[in-house]
């Protein structure tokens, strides 16, 4: 990263006596200064202290910049929600890619380039015979996207461009197939192979739901709707799963093995898994007694005992709106139209739900405002996407995020492998003593930490 022009910096001080430092502050394009650390501990002998990350950029990068009071998000300057209405999934996955959003030509090419890449080597379904037909696709898919690296030596090696360019187009055309395998592999429908004269997300779509006995016909509302969810959560700044590909990626391993690994960490509730939770959260209330029931359940989720969380609620970032909810809601409006489900109670206490908890001071302290998952949920399930499949096509959509942020920190000559320190706060240096002499203090230090 150049140093910041400006000479701005920051002075620490220390009570102790120590010699002050300066510290170099860098500008952004747009958002916060950084102070930057680097030699801080070269200098000082100390750490920073910041578990979860909450005042700390691991990066410099020009992908996406999230302004999370505006509610603001943009890929590479442009807008979502001129993205999520103007441009279609492979436009923004080229824009994430490389920069700029595609000219005609580009864009015939690289559709025809992920096109002819959707197909996967046939081996690739005996490793779904090994999990239990009810898995969970999440584990189906960290599993067969970690085995992708067995099958392309050719494009394994991170620090050569054309390799990582080859390796990028086979993960973002093969997601959607791996995907719809593992659902078919769970109902026990034969897979159905991609069609070259299909879109992306109509071939995803006739992939999961289409069968041998009859042709599929493609609905362009529900195809249009399932390219809105991939572009909505396609990157999104450094993120769990992104700082995990990162991290993974620094060590040097394959691409294949970098994008499992956002696949596994992208599973967890308060994470991608959150779509899923939040289907369930409503379907919970439904059961219990629907809209007369939001206030007992808004009443456990105050409760700090209950450990009850409003699922598609709130986020590190945003505190206003998330810009990709307002996009998801209108994508609900007219899927539930498409499909004559107007009345669908699920949707309509979903929006009860909402205006309730944007009324109410515990949330609206909190700033805790509906995510994207809040209504991806509502989205896919209307579309017939099972709740359980969900993450991985959160994860699908995700890939070309994690891809662009991986090119971009290898591609940066300063990259190093990322190795952060920590605070010790266990046991000082102490010997080893007979077993027979150590008794129930060690037991009952064991139980102290379970
Ligand atoms: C995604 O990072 C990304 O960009 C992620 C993502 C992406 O595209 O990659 O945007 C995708 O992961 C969206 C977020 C999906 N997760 C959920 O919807 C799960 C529910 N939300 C929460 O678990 C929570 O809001 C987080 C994890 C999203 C954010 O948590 P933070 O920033 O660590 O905030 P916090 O847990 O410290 O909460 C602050 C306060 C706490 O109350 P107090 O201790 O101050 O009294 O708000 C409360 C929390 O208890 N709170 C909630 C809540 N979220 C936070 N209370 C009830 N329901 C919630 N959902």
């Amino acid at each position: 990263m150049a140093l910041d022009p400006s000479n701005k910096k920051a002075t620490l001080t220390f009570s102790d006596g120590s010699p002050a430092l300066d510290l170099p502050i860098h500008a952004g394009t747009i958002g916060p200064d950084v102070i930057d650390i680097r030699q801080l501990y070269g200098k000082t002998a100390r750490f920073t202290y910041d578990p979860g990350f909450l005042s700390t950029a691991a990066c410099d990068s020009s992908i996406t910049y999230i302004d999370g009071d505006k509610g603001e998000l943009l890929y590479r300057g442009y807008p979502i929600e001129q993205l999520a209405t103007q441009c279609d999934y492979l436009e923004t996955c080229y824009l994430l890619l490389y920069g700029e959003l595609p000219s005609s030509e580009q864009k015939r090419q690289f559709d025809r380039t992920v096109t002819y890449h959707t197909m996967v080597n046939e081996q690739m379904q005996f490793f779904l015979r090994g999990f239990r037909r009810d898995a969970h696709p999440m584990a189906v898919m960290t599993g067969l996207v970690g085995a992708m690296s067995a099958f392309y030596p050719d494009s394994m090696n991170l620090n050569d461009p054309q390799q990582r360019e080859i390796s990028a187009h086979r993960l973002i055309a093969k997601m959607p197939t791996l995907v719809a395998m593992a659902y078919k592999y769970t109902v026990g429908q034969p897979y159905v192979y991609p069609r070259n004269d299909l879109s992306y997300a109509a071939n995803f779509m006739r992939m999961m739901f289409a069968t041998p006995c009859e042709e599929y016909k493609v609905n362009d509302v529900l195809v249009r709707a399932m390219d809105r969810i991939f572009i909505l959560h396609a990157d999104h700044e450094q993120n769990a799963s992104t700082s995990t590909v990162r991290l993974c990626a620094s060590s040097g391993t394959n691409p294949f093995a970098a994008i499992a690994a956002g696949v596994a960490c992208l599973w967890g509730p308060a994470h991608g898994g959150a779509n899923e939770a939040a289907l369930g959260m409503l379907h919970q209330i439904q059961r219990e007694g629907g809209v007369a029931k939001i206030g007992e359940f808004i009443a456990s989720v105050k409760d700090k005992n209950s450990e009850v969380r409003l699922m598609g609620f709130g986020h590190r970032v945003y505190k206003n709106y998330d810009p990709r909810a307002k996009l998801m809601r209108e994508t609900c409006h007219e899927v539930l139209q498409e499909l004559g489900l107007q009345d669908d109670p699920l949707f309509k206490l979903a929006m009860a739900l909402e205006k309730i908890a944007l009324e109410d001071e515990y949330f609206v302290s909190r700033k805790l405002y509906p995510n994207v998952d809040y209504y991806s949920g509502i989205v896919q399930k209307a579309i017939g996407v099972p709740v359980q499949l969900f993450t991985a096509i959160f994860a699908l959509a995700r890939t070309v995020g994690w891809i662009a942020q991986l090119n971009e920190m290898i591609a940066d000559p300063e990259y190093k492998i990322g190795r952060p320190r920590q605070l010790y706060v266990g046991e000082k240096r102490r010997d080893v003593t007979p077993i027979a002499s150590r008794g129930v203090k060690h037991e009952k230090r064991a139980a102290e930490r379970v």
